[in-house]
């Protein structure tokens, strides 16, 4: 059942190539236009969309957080992600035209579920984005879309967010094409883009494994660990923290880089692991003055860079090299090594990493 692999997550990590192309299959029309009908709603009634709220928990939540910066930085409509359990016990401003999209993978959270409860009562428009067909989110949302991560074992997600990160992505995409803020030709380039990283995640798992067993040897043994970077790279790097605790046990921690000198930087002393985000983005030259700060108080430095970027290499004690992407789609493929990283370091520990304790698949109670 594992074929071959010795733990589901490892076969779930390696399977993401996959998950992309399929979650992507039949997306895009010859003449450019998405093809989402499972949305409900025709295109008049998507440019008429004033605001969006993601809501979903874990590390569907920080699938939200990518998101965010798509619906905004594409389709220009005003974003907030919420933690489901956080949404349902408040009185959020929902109207007909407000979009509350629910991220579940199992489709049965019980906080997500009563969110979405919540949000139609109040007369919102509910899309669901999960893996398991006919689940609760599926059933009582306007719209869905599936992933096509297929069955997920190990408990935590993996390849599940990926397909989350790929059907928020369309769905950007589609907003942003309906309120008439990308063209066509625009649309089809981001999504024949979107779709190359399949290959970059392959060329990831294929050459990047040396690497991040080197990096997870410096840090096993720590108590603590931070994970930084700005931008995209502060999602990105809330789920690598995420998944980091949840299989290794190991107590992590995840900042805005921006935010480190406001309190964290205390934390870094010499030997205090820092995973970095840097990759190139338009605040790389940002991100890396914050790690000279941490190198200067003998942080060991495991940077994610660009291939080819040798300037980082002066400051990181270990690179995990990401092939060049547009910074929108990095969480795509920067999760990837931080995943894998994840599980070295539990295997390091002795961890179970199929089933870390105290974790549930499916959180169906509150
Ligand atoms: O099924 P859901 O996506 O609604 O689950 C939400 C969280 O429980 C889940 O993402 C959890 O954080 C992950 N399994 C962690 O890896």
């Amino acid at each position: 059942e594992k074929g071959g692999y010795p733990d589901f997550m490892l076969k779930e990590i390696c399977e993401q190539p996959r998950v992309v192309r399929d979650t992507l299959v039949g997306r895009l029309a010859p003449t450019g236009e998405l093809d989402i009908d499972e949305l409900g709603l025709s295109f008049e009634e998507l440019n008429l969309i004033d605001r969006v709220y993601v809501i979903a928990c874990g590390t569907s939540y920080h699938a939200g957080l990518i998101a965010k910066n798509l619906i905004e930085g594409w389709a220009r409509i005003p974003c907030e992600v919420e933690a489901a359990s956080e949404f349902r016990y408040r009185n959020p401003i929902i109207t007909p035209t407000t979009l509350v999209v629910a991220v579940s993978q199992s489709g049965e959270t019980a906080d997500t579920l009563a969110a979405i409860r919540d949000a139609r009562i109040k007369g919102g428009k509910v899309f669901g984005i999960t893996n398991v067909v006919g689940s609760p989110v599926a059933r009582e949302s306007d719209g869905v879309i599936y992933t096509k991560a297929n069955k997920e074992i190990a408990v935590a997600s993996t390849k599940s967010f990926i397909g989350q990160i790929v059907s928020l992505s369309l769905l950007s995409l589609l907003l942003a094409q309906a309120k008439g803020k990308l063209k066509t030709g625009q649309v089809k380039m981001l999504f024949h883009e979107l779709g190359d990283t399949a290959a970059q995640i392959q060329h990831i798992l294929d050459t990047q494994g040396p690497a991040i067993h080197e990096a997870a040897l410096a840090c096993k043994d720590a108590a603590s660990a931070l994970f930084v970077g700005r931008g995209m790279g502060t999602a990105i790097s809330y789920e690598g923290a995420l998944k980091l605790k949840e299989v290794s046990y190991l107590h992590a921690e995840a900042y805005a880089a921006g935010e480190m000198k406001h309190g964290p930087i205390a934390l870094i002393d010499p030997g205090f692991p820092v995973i970095a985000v840097a990759t190139k983005s338009p605040t790389y030259d940002k991100v890396v003055s914050n790690l000279k700060e941490c190198e200067a108080r003998g942080a060991t430095i495991i940077a994610l860079a660009t291939e080819g970027d040798e300037d980082i290499a002066k400051i990181a004690g270990h690179i995990i090299s990401i092939p060049p992407v547009r910074d929108c789609f990095s969480a795509i493929t920067a999760s990837v090594p931080l995943q894998l990283l994840a599980r070295e370091v539990a295997l390091m520990r002795g961890c179970n990493v199929d089933q870390p304790r105290n974790l549930a698949k499916s959180v169906t109670v509150e």
